[in-house]
């Protein structure tokens, strides 16, 4: 018999009404970037808010082109620049939101890609403290509490051990 192993990850459901104050200037924050989008293609436009840990917001987009696999997702997009402008701070929440093809914002919440969810990851292991992941939709916000918990059993052979 194979030794089974189960991954249980928390997950939770509220309401918009219910986000604090900090987590409204975020929302608010993201939905102006996912209007700044370049999304000619898809039409879907999304928009990411970062609070660092200085108190910071930083936010990102979706970046398309016409050479399909050019383009960027707004979580990379948000969080390759805040390494590249703070290298050194901690990214404690990340709020995404998404306006759909029918230029209304998602009414479910917008779960990150993969490769996204890879980058997470690794922002949080870099950092040591896990990343507040809150998923935006107009009927129902979802959230995660760490990046582990969108990507088990995930790839960090190569992740540099102290
Ligand atoms: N997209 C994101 O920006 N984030 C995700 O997590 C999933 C998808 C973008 C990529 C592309 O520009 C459009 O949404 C449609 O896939």
């Amino acid at each position: 018999m194979p030794n089974i192993i189960e991954h249980t990850i928390r997950v939770a459901q509220i309401k918009e009404s219910e986000l604090d104050e900090s987590e409204r200037l975020l929302l608010r924050s993201a939905k102006e970037a996912a209007d700044r989008s370049y999304a000619p293609y898809s039409n879907f436009h999304v928009g990411v808010a970062l609070l660092l840990s200085n108190g910071e917001i930083i936010t990102g987009n979706n970046q398309e082109n016409c050479a399909y696999p050019s383009g960027l997702c707004a979580e990379r997009t948000a969080l390759f620049y805040a390494k590249s402008k703070y290298p050194d701070c901690a990214i404690d929440t990340i709020m995404i939101t998404a306006r759909d093809t029918n230029g209304q914002f998602t009414p479910a919440p917008v779960s990150p890609c993969g490769s996204c969810r890879q980058v997470m990851l690794e922002t949080e292991m870099r950092q040591s403290k896990n990343i507040k992941i809150i998923m935006y939709g107009t009927d129902c916000i979802t959230i995660i509490q760490s990046a582990k918990d969108l990507l088990p059993l995930s790839f960090n052979n190569l992740f540099p051990q102290k």
